[in-house]
């Protein structure tokens, strides 16, 4: 996510390489990724610190325990983003208790490719220099809206987790391909280019998604045949329990 992050603020021209350094853990992903930029490495980037105006959080949530404290010391002042997932403003706010602001954010994975969408909630309003810091970060994996805090896990069941369910979508479209008899590498192309382009046609439109399913049913059609048994096996419902069971789970793990 960090070298997602960083590929979106120089292909944006946002900073240059020369303003942005990274650091690691134990392994070689510090180093790698600023070969990879042209950004900065520091093994210990607190001495860095003081020419900063913003930090990304970027680590495991679990690994968040294992950040150096001289960090939290070393970013007073600053503007803290954190992209841990689960992780609330409250125990961050605690570790970087002299921060300027602290923004609790959940992205999601297609911000690999700038095709994102991030939820955000600030611990305190942010002043007009923040918002600038995080439109520009946030704007690096795609689009970004301001949330409540509270907001977040049920952002986390739908958004974050959500690029999981098209995935699995995508495999269940190919493997029913399968069984309608077409070869499996064609059956793969056309769930992929069907999704890819009805998402595409439906950010486009403008319309609600009912409107254009209607469009393409017919009664007594192919595609209220299938819409039909989707309805009868209650596919909505189903849907509703998964991200229930996603924002429960979320609640949980953030109260670890
Ligand atoms: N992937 C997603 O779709 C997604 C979506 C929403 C939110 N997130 C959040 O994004 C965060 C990153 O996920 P990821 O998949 O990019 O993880 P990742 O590939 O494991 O990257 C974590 C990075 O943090 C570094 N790190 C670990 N301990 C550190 C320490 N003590 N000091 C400084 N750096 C340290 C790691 O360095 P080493 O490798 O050297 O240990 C590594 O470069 C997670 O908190 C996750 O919850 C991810």
């Amino acid at each position: 996510m960090a070298s997602a992050i960083i590929s979106g603020l120089l292909e944006r021209e946002h900073y240059a390489a020369d303003e942005i350094a990274c650091t690691c853990g134990g392994d070689s992903t510090g180093p790698d990724l600023a070969e990879a930029t042209g950004i900065h490495y520091l093994a210990d980037i607190t001495t860095a610190l003081h020419e900063a105006d913003a930090i990304v959080l970027a680590c495991k949530p679990q690994q968040f325990a294992t950040l150096s404290p001289q960090l939290a010391e070393a970013a007073s002042g600053k503007l803290i983003l954190s992209i841990l997932a689960g992780t609330p403003l409250t125990r961050l706010s605690n570790t970087f208790n002299r921060a300027r602001n602290v923004v609790r954010t959940m992205p999601n994975t297609p911000g690999q490719i700038g095709a994102g969408v991030t939820a955000f909630a600030p611990l305190r309003e942010l002043i007009e220099k923040d918002t600038l810091i995080v439109e520009n970060i946030l704007g690096s994996l795609g689009n970004f809206h301001e949330v409540e805090e509270a907001d977040l896990d049920a952002v986390t069941a739908l958004s974050g987790s959500g690029p999981a369910y098209v995935f699995e979508f995508a495999a269940a479209l190919r493997d029913a391909g399968v069984h309608c008899g077409l070869d499996e590498g064609l059956a793969e192309s056309l769930a992929i280019d069907t999704l890819l382009g009805a998402a595409m046609l439906l950010a486009d439109s403008g319309e609600h998604p009912e409107t254009l399913r209607d469009a393409v049913t017919s009664p007594g059609g192919t595609t209220a045949a299938a819409l039909g048994v989707m309805k009868a096996a209650d596919f909505r419902g189903l849907i509703d329990r998964a991200l229930a069971a996603a924002k429960t789970r979320s609640l949980e793990l953030a109260a670890d």
